[in-house]
């Protein structure tokens, strides 16, 4: 059998160039949690329009369509099949995932903002690279959460969202962006707010942790999906949440430029410098990480080389995930941001 998938043109040319080796990489990842062995991944040009084709053994599931319909790039799924002496392209169905507005992603623009579905495919290869099928009530923390990027994206999945983020203002957007968001789509939701604080006032940080259900039956059931952001330093994620709490870790450092930072305010050196930051951070961020999940980091290489950034989540108890595809991340964002993803295992 051979498919083809239609890329997403997105919303941004740049990034769409880039992104076809992403896109590769994306689709080498989520192959082998397919219930058929596939694989020859390959570009075409079909009908002068880009799409990327594979290989498979069989005739995909429902279930293995789903999980190509999750990917970052895919806008269509065709089946090749000859008729008549000539290739045809049959549309597969596609899983409509969204538990809320895909658009929930997009509405918010600002500086310093990652690229919507580079943050999608970040959540998808570490789910893919965990070997787990199913995204929906995962637990996925953004460490570095800005104004809720990551977040947005793992609640299109259906996941339980937690964000980490040392600028007050980000957060206090973010949770009122959603909150707007959710009254206009007349979502049940209740949003609570406290102060937590570390022993003898290390720190201080604020909890916001909104509940959200699509309607009164979901409600009436007990279904509801978590959103919750801290304002506080990552570096004490492991005393805002219980040891092995999370599934997935996804987050995108700052960029050690000027413009790389969204929070317009605390502009510490802490917040420049990704390596700083994770030297600060990640045992924190591998105790609330369960056993076997998986961390996606995404960060500007011309700042700190992808070696340094290994070694520290080596000597932090990670297991970096070395070779082939998981070293065919690295693209230009623009001309001081050469963007990288690594992927490490707890
Ligand atoms: C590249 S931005 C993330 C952008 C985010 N993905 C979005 O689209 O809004 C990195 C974020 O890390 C935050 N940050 C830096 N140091 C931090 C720390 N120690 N604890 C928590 N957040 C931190 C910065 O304030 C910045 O918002």
């Amino acid at each position: 059998m051979k498919y083809a998938l239609l890329a997403n043109p997105g919303h941004n040319r740049v990034y769409f160039e880039e992104s076809k080796k992403l896109a590769a990489a994306e689709l080498e990842l989520a192959l082998p949690c397919l219930s058929v062995p596939c694989g020859d991944i390959l570009p075409a040009q079909i009908g002068g329009v880009y799409y990327l084709t594979f290989s498979s053994e069989a005739v995909l599931t429902a279930s293995d369509l789903a999980i190509l319909s999750r990917l970052s790039f895919v806008y269509a799924i065709f089946e090749e099949n000859m008729r008549e002496g000539r290739t045809a392209f049959f549309p597969c169905e596609m899983e409509n995932y969204a538990y809320i507005g895909e658009d929930i992603g997009t509405i918010l623009k600002y500086t310093g903002k990652t690229n919507e579905l580079f943050t999608r495919m970040m959540i998808n290869c570490a789910v893919f690279a965990s070997g787990a099928r199913e995204f929906t009530g995962k637990r996925l923390l953004d460490p570095v959460a800005g104004k809720g990027t990551t977040l947005f994206e793992g609640l299109v999945y259906g996941m339980d969202v937690y964000g980490v983020e040392i600028g007050d203002r980000a957060v206090a957007e973010a949770c009122r962006y959603l909150q707007k968001y959710l009254q206009m789509g007349k979502y049940k939701h209740s949003l609570k707010t406290e102060r937590v604080s570390g022993a003898g006032k290390t720190f201080t940080a604020e909890r916001r942790h909104l509940e959200l259900a699509r309607g009164r039956e979901e409600a009436k059931r007990g279904e509801y999906r978590i959103f919750e952001m801290v304002a506080g330093n990552s570096c004490y994620v492991n005393q805002f949440y219980k040891k092995s709490y999370f599934d997935f870790l996804v987050g995108d450092l700052p960029y050690g430029v000027q413009h790389g930072n969204v929070t317009n305010e605390g502009q510490t050196k802490l917040s420049r410098s990704p390596a700083a930051l994770l030297q600060a951070c990640l045992t924190a961020w591998r105790d609330v990480l369960k056993t076997g999940g998986v961390l996606a980091l995404a960060w500007n290489v011309n700042v700190l080389p992808r070696e340094a950034a290994e070694r520290l989540l080596e000597s932090a108890g990670f297991t970096v995930l070395h070779g082939g595809v998981y070293e065919r991340f690295q693209h230009r964002v623009d001309q001081s941001i050469l963007r990288d993803l690594v992927l490490a295992r707890k």
